[in-house]
């Protein structure tokens, strides 16, 4: 049995993470998507409005045959990861400045829990400046995000700055 998780802050998810969840479907029997609950980063979506809105996206991807699941934590990916008895954490990479901090973390994870690996998938190149930090931003600013994020997460975002 292979399992991984997924591990991020998908606030919101972004089509650069549906990207990479795609690219890792065919690797894994199970992955977990992990939704890091992380109140003190004052995200946009509570960690329930996150993991909703990847339960209303996901089933719109081909999924084959791996499980894919959506579970929500607290404290270290590492610590999760072994928990779940996942043998990998997946980490998309977009361009080289992801590098420097995706290494630390793979590192220190590895300190952590050396018998799980990191796994790291390349976006897609039309995602590689998409982050959900520049969706917000820009969204915020009336700019367009479609493309580069779900129509649902668009909407809540809509949502969200007329409440
Ligand atoms: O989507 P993000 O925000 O880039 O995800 C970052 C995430 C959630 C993977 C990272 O912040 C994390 O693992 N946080 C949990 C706390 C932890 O394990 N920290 C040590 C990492 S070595």
């Amino acid at each position: 049995m292979r399992r991984a998780i997924f591990p991020g802050s998908f606030d919101p998810p972004t089509n650069g993470h549906l990207d990479i969840i795609k690219r890792s479907l065919p690797l894994f029997d199970e992955i977990i998507i992990a939704v890091l609950n992380n109140p003190e980063k004052n995200p946009m979506f509570s960690v329930e409005e996150r993991c909703a809105m990847l339960r209303e996206i996901l089933p719109e991807i081909e999924i084959g045959e791996c499980r894919l699941m959506i579970d929500s934590f607290q404290g270290l990916t590492a610590d999760f990861a072994r928990r779940k008895e996942a043998t990998a954490i997946v980490r998309g990479i977009r361009a080289i400045s992801d590098y420097e901090y995706e290494l630390r973390m793979a590192l220190m994870n590895r300190r952590l829990e050396p018998e799980i690996e990191t796994v790291f998938l390349m976006a897609a190149e039309e995602y590689s400046y998409v982050s959900s930090n520049l969706m917000k931003q820009v969204f915020m600013l009336g700019g367009r995000v479609e493309g580069l994020v779900p129509e649902l997460v668009e909407e809540r975002m809509r949502e969200k700055i007329n409440n």
